[in-house]
Formats: C-alpha cells, structure tokens, sequence
C-alpha cells in the first residue's frame, strides 16, 4: 500500500499514465489508443479509440471465474421475496430481455426508458440496454406523471419498460396509470413498452403498444444475444437531475470511463473484492443506485443485494440481519436512513453478526454529527465512511480511500478529494482559488473531469458549458455549486448549494421544479419554495404563496383546504417526494427592489434564522407575515 498523496499527485500530473493503469481493471475488445483526449475544453473524451461493453464487464467476464456464484441478491420485504441469480442466471436473464428489447427494434444508439420499482427486472432491463449499446435513462419511481412526461419528452425513448405497480409499506403503488399519463402528456410517443406484470394492481394493456414481459420471456428462454462492442465514448445512460431552472438536466455519461471508474472504486475507495457482497440501500432511480446497486459491485465481481422495502419493516433489524445472511462486506446508504432507525430499538444494531462488514458508506446530504457518532459507536468500530458526489460525477468526488492508504475519518467531513479529481475552492466574487486553509468557497474541479463523469446534457451542449463550467484566472473550472471549505489537513466540510437544488431525505429537488407545479393550481398567482432543515429528512420544502382569489380564505380550515389541495397537485405531477411539507398563503412575497425574489431571507425565516441584510428589501411587512406564519 503506497501513500494515497502520491496515488492523487500521480493522477493529476502523471494522468494519462495513471487512468492506462486503472484501464486494465477491465476488459477491452479494443484497446484505447488515446487515454484522455481534451482538445475542445471543456468537452473530454476517456480512452478513445477503444472499444468495450459495460454488460459484458458486469456478467459475461466474470462467468467463467464465478459463473455460480452469486451476483444479483433480490430481497423484497414487500412482497416477501428473496431470490438469488448467479452470473450465469443474470447473463441469462440479461440475455432474454435484451432479445424482447431487440424483437421491439432496438439497436445501439436508442434510447430505453425504464420507470420500475424495486425488482430484479429493473436490474435485467439496465444490463440489457448496455448490452445492445441502447442508452437506458432510469427515472426514479416516486416520480409522478409530469415529471415522466418531461423525461420522456427530452430521451425520446424508442421502447418504455415498467411495471404495473411497486410496493410501500405492504400497499401496492400503482405505477402503470402514471406511465399513461406521462405518455399522453407527452408529445413524444414511444413506439412500445415492455409490461413487468407482478400482478399488484389490475391494467388494461394498450393495444399495439403494450407487450407483456413475461409472455416474452417465455419466447426466449435460450436467448443467444452477443454483446454489442461501442466506442468508449459511446453514451450509456442518461439520468436526469434537477438544478436552477425547471427543466431537468440529462447527465450523459459514457461507456469506457464508467466502467474504468467504477472497476478503479471499488478496491480503491470501498476495499471490495471479487466475491464479497455489497448492499447499497438506495433505489436505481438515483444515481448512487446506477453505480453501486448494479454496475460497480457487479464490474467488481461482487454480489449485489437489490433491496424492494423499507429499512424498519418487519422491523429496524432488517438490513443488519441481511448483513448477517448474505456475509455483506461493504455496505452503502444515506444519512436519513440512519437517522430512520435512529429511532428504533438500539439492540437490533447488536443482533446480528456483523463480523464481515468492513465499513457503511453514506453520501447524498450532510451526515450530522450525532447521527455519525450513534452509528459509529452502534457498530462498534466498524469504518463510517461520508462521501460527497454528484449525479453529474457517477462516483465519489471526496471521501477517504482506505484501499489506497488508511487514513482516520474527522466527524462532518466526507475526506479528501479522491485521485482523479483536481478540486480547487473558489471565491464566488473574485473568481481567485483560495488555497488557505478553512477559507469558504465555492467547490470546483479543474477540467479534465476524470473518467465517469457526465460528458454533456442530453442533446445540450451549449447548456452544459453554460450550466457547469467557467474561467477562474487560466482554468476553467466545473462547478458543483456546493459551499465548502478545507483544513489545514486537507479534509473538506461541505456547507450547502449555491443554488436553489435542495435535498430532501438524500433526494435533489429543483425548488423551481416545484414552484411551477404549485403555480399551475388556479388559485395561486405568485410562490416561493425554500428548502428548510429538518430533524429527520436533512431538508424539507416549504411553500408560500399568494392566491389569485383571497375571498374564501378568510378561515383556518379554508386556507387547509387550498394547502391540502395544493400539495395534491404537487402528489400529481412531480410525486409525493417533492411535496411540500407547508404550503403557507401570504399576501405579498418579500422581493428586492428591482422585483428579485429573497429566497435566501425567506429560508432564513423559515428556519427560524436571521435573515442578514435587508437594505434592498422593497416591502419588509412581507417578510414579517413569514416570520409570524413560521411561529404560527
Ligand atoms: O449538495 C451535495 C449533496 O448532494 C448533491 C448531489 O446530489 P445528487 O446529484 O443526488 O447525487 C448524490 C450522490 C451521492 C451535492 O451537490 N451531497 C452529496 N453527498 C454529500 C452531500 N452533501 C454533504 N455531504 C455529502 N456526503
């Protein structure tokens, strides 16, 4: 084991040498000519001239040194299912519906869209559009039909994949009358989509569109379907984020770097070994699900636990007795699911054996200090390792790399930048790299991204460049839009978004995106949404708007109702995820003289705060309204 300083340093200015290395973690039908190509900044092309396949690099390599043994473990408390396919079940599976996929007329380059709950076919239908070269854009299932609609609208799918329904808590959550909708929104139409009947809620297929997964199947039960080899640069997946405007972003990411990336992570940054297990607790839906529910564990050659149900039902011991069961090794989660069971039975976290956990990751928001602690203490000694990344990146940016060099972990610092990353903080004002220690600063990467990060916005160049990167003195910079400062010993503490992307339970929302659902009520004429810490999510949304007609408002019950109806609205469009925890009515909305909403005020307010300086407010009794709602 070197030192990890040196493993960074080499990757930064040794970086064509380094990433060759990391390249040969994974199988190439062609080699790479060139290792990083970055001739039209801020555009980089990783291992070009290649030519490999992610599927393959997840199943087919692996068959022959562990074609038995475990690769996909499905566990649905939901449902009460557990199944376990070896790659060689998987590479089966993955076969079949890739042939359904290519029977339906997709060839590389397609798009697939896949809106599906928790079940090992989602994993089937991901694996599957690598093997074609077909481009997969997941869209998590909490999603309603708006939100799909606009995705669907912006991957031009060829061909849908979902399923009837998905499960919460023991009641079945329809997603089929959702995809309908979302598709009739739509002014794109899919050609067909492929129906994964669990037999939860009854549909009625469309006719001419809908195919039943399983009647397929059963027509391709020997499916021979070779993996299609794509340039590195080919794109994989898209996987649509929220930012500033409305309009969801499409990360594109490529072929060749992400699997380098991955393969590379897996014994560096989560020590995990061929034929160990991993258990990454979030959903495919998000971007942590894209890389380490099903492609990095598999690229590694682990086990991967795909988990359909809550983290306390049957009760908080849950994860840890599959720990016990399934000799889990690296397990991957989110701080508000350990604030989640928090709140159970602490003699669960000592139930169950645990000896062949090495170490709990968690990423997506700001793991608090007490939650770190009671967990660290609860799993008495085992490595709690906070790690900072992005959908935009497809792997961590910060964390410690155990696998390269121990090193300690501080409480509220998710580590150093990880090699790869040339990280530099930012004076927002200045545009000057501050390079002394605890200064805060806007986190960026200097260009190239390293391999596994987005190359581009689906079919929008000029809005990546716009959104992401800029010129600070001879750089040009990526910006996370996170705050953040560093230690003298190089630690990072990340402070938040510069922008209105708030993070509700580990979940990026667009406060904008919920703001036009609100507006789109016919009783509220202007809105406000502002991102407010909470005990238990990390952040909630909260809404104040101002109806169009304040007549009927004159009463507690009568502002309830329009709230109530106005989250519905909010439930019907985007998903219950980003509902509103309060929709508050106000008469006037505290703005800057030239018209700019305070949103950074409101959110002080909110959170009981102050709200700093207010020399530009216009009218400072709209403010006051918020600070007596709020202390209501
Ligand atoms: O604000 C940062 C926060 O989550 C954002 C990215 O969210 P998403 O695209 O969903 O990707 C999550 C991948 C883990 C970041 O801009 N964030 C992520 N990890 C952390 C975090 N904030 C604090 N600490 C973290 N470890």
């Amino acid at each position: 084991m070197g030192s990890f300083a040196e493993f960074h340093a080499r990757s930064i200015h040794d970086r064509d040498a380094f990433w060759a290395e990391q390249a040969r973690l994974v199988d190439w039908k062609v080699e790479p000519k060139q290792i990083c190509e970055y001739s039209n900044p801020p555009f980089a092309k990783w291992f070009v001239g290649g030519q490999t396949n992610l599927c393959h690099n997840a199943v087919d390599r692996h068959l022959a040194a562990r074609g038995d043994q475990p690769a996909l473990i499905f566990v649905s408390t939901e449902t009460d299912q557990e199944k376990i396919y070896t790659f060689r079940d998987l590479h089966a599976e993955v076969q079949r519906m890739a042939a359904i996929l290519q029977d339906l007329g997709v060839v590389k380059g397609d798009r697939v869209l896949i809106y599906m709950p928790m079940v090992a076919e989602a994993a089937f239908a991901m694996l599957a559009c690598a093997r074609l070269g077909a481009i997969h854009s997941v869209v998590f299932g909490g999603f309603a039909s708006h939100s799909l609609a606009t995705r669907i609208e912006d991957a031009t799918p060829k061909v849908i994949i979902s399923a009837d329904a998905g499960s919460r808590g023991g009641k079945s959550v329809p997603y089929k009358p959702l995809l309908d909708e979302a598709i009739q929104l739509s002014a794109h139409k899919p050609a067909r989509v492929v129906m994964v009947n669990r037999n939860m809620v009854a549909f009625t297929p469309v006719a001419g569109r809908d195919v039943d997964y399983a009647t397929e199947r059963a027509k391709h039960m020997n499916a021979v379907v070779p993996c299609k080899w794509v340039e590195s640069t080919h794109p994989s997946y898209t996987l649509y984020t929220s930012g500033t405007t409305g309009k969801p972003k499409g990360v594109q990411r490529d072929t060749g770097g992400y699997t380098v990336a991955l393969a590379a992570s897996i014994p560096h940054i989560f020590e995990g070994k061929p034929g160990g297990t991993f258990f990454c607790t979030s959903d495919i839906g998000w971007v942590v699900g894209h890389s380490y529910i099903i492609y990095g564990p598999l690229i590694g050659g682990m086990a991967t636990i795909l988990y359909e149900g809550l983290p306390i039902r049957p009760d908080g011991g849950i994860w840890w007795s599959l720990v016990e069961k399934y000799k889990v090794n690296v397990m991957f989660s989110a701080p508000t699911a350990i604030r989640v069971l928090k709140k159970q039975d602490p003699a669960l976290l000592t139930k169950y054996d645990l000896s062949s956990l090495q170490a709990l990751f968690l990423a997506g928001e700001p793991l608090d200090e007490p939650t770190a602690k009671w967990i660290s203490e609860g799993l008495s000694g085992k490595a709690i390792i906070d790690n900072y990344w992005q959908t935009e990146t497809g792997w961590p940016i910060l964390s410690i790399c155990n696998g390269v060099e121990k090193a300690p972990s501080k409480f509220g610092s998710p580590g150093k930048a990880i090699y790869g990353y040339n990280v530099k903080l930012v004076d927002d004002q200045t545009g000057e790299e501050l390079t002394g220690a605890d200064q805060k600063g806007v986190l960026t990467i200097e260009g190239p991204l390293p391999p596994g990060n987005l190359q581009t916005i689906w079919g929008d160049d000029e809005r990546f460049v716009k959104t992401y990167w800029k010129t600070v003195p001879g750089k040009l910079v990526y910006s996370t839009f996170d705050w953040a400062v560093r230690d003298k010993d190089g630690y990072f503490f990340i402070l938040g978004r510069t922008d209105d992307v708030i993070n509700v339970a580990g979940h990026r929302l667009g406060t904008r995106e919920i703001e036009e659902s609100i507006s789109s009520h016919p009783n509220v004429a202007e809105v406000a949404v502002v991102g407010v810490a909470d005990q238990l999510k990390g952040q909630v949304a909260m809404a104040f708007a101002i109806a169009k007609d304040t007549s009927g408002l004159t009463s507690d019950a009568a502002r309830k109702a329009l709230e109530a109806e106005v989250m519905k609205v909010v439930d019907a469009q985007l998903g219950a995820v980003a509902r509103p925890s309060r929709v508050f009515f106000v008469t006037a909305l505290p703005k800057t003289r030239s018209g700019k909403l305070l949103r950074r005020a409101i959110q002080a307010v909110a959170e009981g705060r102050d709200p700093g300086d207010l020399t530009t407010m216009d009218d400072p009794a709209a403010l006051q309204q918020i600070v007596d709602l709020i202390k209501g």
